[in-house]
């Protein structure tokens, strides 16, 4: 039986694919406080900007491509039974052929009711008017799970988590709750490891950290981690 890999990826693993990270420019994202576009309170307040916003990411996002990063993990799968629990809301990780991926904070390409998220439709790449309503009349909004929302996901990646033999914790500040909490539910044995080029925030459990970006990070991880002839 394949060994278990579990990783936990965030903005980071996108960044050389030209998306910008949340926390790497003093608290903007792309010139917005991230405060007033990804909190529900902002949809209440401005609907409307938060529509155009996540309008812009979508488009942005149909011009980047998976980097060396995306397309590694990927291919890990011929060694590994891995699973991505992603915090990124971009489709890097599908595009680059990865099966099993659980977005805990929504998909760009995705909208919902803005009277609950049971019913999703896929949209792709296109622009959202605002004032499009969904089947149960209500307005349509970004399928993107925001500050002061419930992280439905989170009971499965609870319990991938659970069983996983790696952990790879790769492009994260781990400043954001629950995700940042994951890994304590990885069991005893499993091995730990980080990819990113800065500090983050504290890990309280022994953590193997590869000071790297993502592209060569996980070339250097899979060097470590997989037999010379692989
Ligand atoms: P952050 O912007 O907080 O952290 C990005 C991390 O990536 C930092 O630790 C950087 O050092 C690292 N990094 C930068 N460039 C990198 C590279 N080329 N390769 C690898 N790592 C690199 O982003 P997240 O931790 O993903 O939520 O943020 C978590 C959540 O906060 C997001 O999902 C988003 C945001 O508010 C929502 O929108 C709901």
């Amino acid at each position: 039986m394949k060994a278990k890999l579990v990783v936990l990826s965030g903005a980071g693993i996108s960044a050389e694919s030209g998306i910008r990270t949340f926390r790497d420019s003093d608290g903007l994202w792309e010139n917005y406080r991230v405060e007033d576009v990804a909190s529900i309170d902002g949809w209440y307040r401005d609907p409307e900007m938060m529509t155009r916003f996540y309008n812009e990411r979508r488009a942005q996002l149909e011009h980047c491509q998976p980097n060396a990063a995306h397309v590694i993990l990927a291919d890990l799968e011929v060694f590994f039974n891995v699973v991505i629990i992603t915090q990124n809301v971009d489709n890097l990780h599908e595009r680059a052929g990865s099966k099993q991926v659980i977005h805990l904070h929504g998909e760009l390409t995705k909208a919902c009711s803005e009277h609950g998220k049971k019913q999703v439709h896929d949209i792709g790449y296109r622009a959202m008017k605002y004032g499009e309503r969904g089947a149960d009349g209500a307005l349509l909004r970004p399928f993107i799970v925001w500050f002061g929302e419930d992280v439905p996901m989170l009971a499965v990646a609870i319990e991938e988590m659970q069983t996983a033999d790696h952990v790879l914790i790769i492009g994260t500040s781990l400043n954001v709750y629950p995700a940042a909490s994951l890994y304590h539910y990885a069991p005893k044995h499993a091995q730990l490891w980080m990819i990113d080029p800065n500090d983050t925030q504290p890990v309280q459990r022994p953590i193997t950290h590869i000071r790297a970006k993502a592209t060569e990070g996980m070339k250097q991880w899979k060097n470590l981690v997989l037999p010379d002839n692989l």
